[in-house]
């Protein structure tokens, strides 16, 4: 059986943090994937977990010691960080990334830092205070101009008991990371795609809107595809918690009238156009500027939103269009009928009955040629892959 990961040789580095456990987890998840792991921890690390566990499952010595050559008889940091394909640091403390941003390299972790050729990925972890203090986040921008690759932090409850930002990513969101550094292909260099994701909001009052249930996910991970495959990325994206990929230029909007105006406004530069945005249809024909009080009964009065999609097949040129079906009956006929109107080159159509805002999905896709190809229940990642391919066919005139 073949494994995404075979054949890749990964570091992973472990600093103090309450999370240091989850890179546990991490371990296990990359060397399943079939990748070979050597894991380097921090003296703090090792306060939280026990080198022992890393050890036995990786299967490798743990490295830690600056001065201590390894098993080839070479300099440690110099041989290790030569034979590498990707350097992880998960989680990575504040301490640490001032350390990478500055070149202080006091041990073996920061040492590989600087003595590694192979691309680099942090995954912070820490309190949210720290995180949101303006001296980490200029080290992370640093480090990102560097061109290290950093994943954002989650929302959520951390080990302080604050909620916000600073939990570490999770673990797909990590490993999936990992993956898209290390089996990229490049047949998307030279093209600019522009992906718009996630709900648009109509706002009624200051406090209530019109939406849907789009969770943003199916738009971020094509985003995050594209950009592996080599591409240069815009999203133009609705209201969503999700984080950014690292790598991609991001917009964001609240309505469909300001989604219109971010994509026709970079349209020029864009030569793949992947609509994955559930663009509300509809705005309520006026905004109170206050909050409305409680009446009997309320009639809201609705105007159609402008069709994005529709607007830029108007403008179409050599660009290569995409766009989203979502529906509940019909899925073939009316996905082609949209296919035609909008002039796509292709169009995703998703029966909204099997499922919104998971982690799966299952996709028909249709194309100009009449082909009509039904996938299976596959994650948003590979759906994300099984598109560009298709866009990849359509450039190439297959
Ligand atoms: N879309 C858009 N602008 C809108 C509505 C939809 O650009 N105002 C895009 C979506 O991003 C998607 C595609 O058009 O890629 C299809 O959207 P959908 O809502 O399924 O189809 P509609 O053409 O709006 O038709 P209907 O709502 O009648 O099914």
């Amino acid at each position: 059986m073949t494994h995404s990961l075979d054949g890749k040789e990964i570091i992973l580095g472990v600093t103090g943090s309450i999370a240091a456990y989850k890179a546990v987890e991490i371990l296990r998840e990359l060397t399943g994937r079939g990748a070979a792991v050597t894991v380097v921890m921090t003296e703090s690390a090792q306060r939280f977990v026990s080198p022992l566990t890393f050890e036995t499952l990786s299967r490798r010595p743990i490295l830690t010691d600056l001065f201590a050559l390894d098993y080839d008889k070479q300099i440690g940091h110099v041989a290790t960080g030569g034979r590498a394909d990707l350097y992880l640091i998960a989680p990575a403390t504040a301490n640490t990334i001032a350390k990478l941003a500055h070149g202080i390299a006091d041990d073996f972790l920061t040492n590989l830092y600087l003595s590694c050729t192979c691309p680099v990925l942090l995954a912070p972890a820490m309190d949210r205070e720290m995180y949101a203090h303006p001296t980490v986040q200029e080290n992370l921008t640093r480090l990102k101009a560097r061109g290290v690759h950093v994943l954002e932090t989650e929302y959520g409850e951390l080990a302080s008991g604050l909620i916000g930002r600073g939990r570490l990513a999770d673990l797909l969101t990590i490993c999936g990371e990992v993956e898209g550094l290390l089996t990229h292909q490049e047949d998307l260099q030279g093209e600019t795609v522009l992906v718009t994701a996630g709900p648009t909001q109509e706002p009624l009052d200051p406090v209530r809107f019109l939406s849907n249930r789009s969770s943003g996910r199916m738009g971020f991970a094509i985003a995050q595809a594209a950009r592996d495959r080599g591409a240069h990325v815009l999203l133009v994206s609705g209201p969503t918690s999700l984080p950014t990929p690292p790598g991609v230029t991001r917009t964001d909007v609240t309505t469909a009238e300001e989604m219109l105006h971010a994509v026709l406004g970079q349209l020029d530069a864009t030569t793949i156009l992947i609509m994955a945005a559930a663009v509300a249809d509809y705005r309520p024909s006026t905004h109170a500027p206050k909050k409305m009080k409680k009446q009997e009964s309320l009639t809201i009065e609705l105007l159609r939103n402008p069709d994005i999609l529709a607007e830029a097949g108007r403008q179409k040129e050599s660009r290569i269009l995409v766009g989203f079906a979502a529906e509940t009956e019909d899925l073939v006929s009316n996905a082609r009928e949209k296919l035609q109107k909008k002039h796509l080159d292709l169009i995703v159509a998703n029966d909204i009955r099997v499922g919104f805002g998971g982690e799966t999905t299952r996709v028909t896709i249709l194309d100009r040629q009449g082909q009509v190809e039904e996938l299976p229940e596959l994650s948003k990642r590979e759906v994300a892959h099984q598109i560009l391919d298709r866009v990849v066919a359509v450039r190439r005139g297959d």
